[in-house]
């Protein structure tokens, strides 16, 4: 049987292995996903001994995704911009592809919401590896206007001058921010330290949508500000990490899963609904 599997470190607690299940049972695809946790320092030679054993592709992430993109063969054109990989394909040639599908989950996350993305005013919170892998997806949507705001100003004017090529993208620290945005995205970890990044309340209005990137059993931190400042719409990253599963298996499979069916399933499993 062909064998995937996510790496990572913790992994424990990774999705991964329930959402490719339930997309090989629907697709009607044989295959078995699970899951490895190499030590920090050990992770080039996991992923060579899985490859060499019969692995047919895994998911990496954290926190390997930017070492898998120096390791493999080749890369696809947006794990390239993204400077990480989350996907990795053995192709029939032997070749080893990595591939990042993060921000394509992202944005049809947000299309499966109704969140118009072209000509919009969006605001990306943080400047690590997750806002870097949704960059270009989203100036792919040709919002009029994208502006980063991080804690370390100078990581969002340095993201900005790399994507300047693709849209109108800019950086401005969080005291600067201004007028009005039809979407916040945090991409920051501030969650996983109990933390919220230093958003001006009176930045979220009731015609504003919210994306939180982390998602949990109740609401993020991030999505109940949100929602106590009367935001209109507010989404949490189950959603997206669904569809980059999706993307993956696409990419792995040739066959696209549904996705609706599959986030209900991990919503119940998550005890969400
Ligand atoms: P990831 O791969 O998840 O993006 P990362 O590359 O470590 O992780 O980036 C984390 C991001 O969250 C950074 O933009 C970080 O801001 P700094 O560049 O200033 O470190 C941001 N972040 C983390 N904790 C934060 C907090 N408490 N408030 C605001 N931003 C925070």
């Amino acid at each position: 049987m062909d064998r995937y599997l996510v790496f990572g470190h913790p992994v424990r607690h990774s999705k991964s292995p329930f959402i490719h299940t339930l997309f090989a049972r629907q697709t009607q695809q044989e295959l078995e996903y699970g899951l490895a946790e190499p030590a920090i320092d050990e992770f080039a030679q996991a992923l060579r001994t899985f490859f060499d054993q019969g692995g047919k592709g895994c998911n990496v992430t954290v926190p390997f995704k930017e070492q898998a993109f120096t390791l493999v063969d080749c890369l696809s054109p947006r794990a390239k911009r993204a400077g990480a990989v989350n996907t990795i394909k053995l192709t029939d040639d032997g070749v080893l592809l990595g591939d990042n599908t993060d921000g394509a989950g992202l944005v049809a996350d947000l299309k499966s919401h109704g969140v118009t993305l072209a000509d919009s005013r969006i605001l990306l919170l943080g400047a690590g590896g997750a806002a870097r892998g949704a960059l270009a997806p989203l100036l792919a949507e040709l919002p009029s206007e994208l502006v980063i705001a991080n804690r370390t100003h100078v990581k969002a004017q340095q993201l900005a001058a790399e994507f300047c090529d693709l849209g109108h993208v800019t950086a401005q620290t969080y005291e600067q921010l201004a007028g009005s945005f039809d979407l916040v995205i945090n991409s920051t970890s501030a969650s996983l330290q109990g933390e919220l990044p230093p958003l001006a309340p009176a930045l979220i209005h009731t015609d504003i949508a919210i994306y939180d990137m982390m998602y949990g059993a109740s609401d993020t931190a991030f999505i109940s500000l949100a929602k106590q400042h009367g935001a209109r719409q507010t989404m949490d990253g189950l959603g997206m990490l669904v569809e980059q599963a999706a993307e993956a298996f696409t990419v792995w499979r040739g066959i696209r899963p549904g996705t609706k069916q599959v986030l209900r399933e991990l919503k119940r499993n998550l005890g969400v609904i």
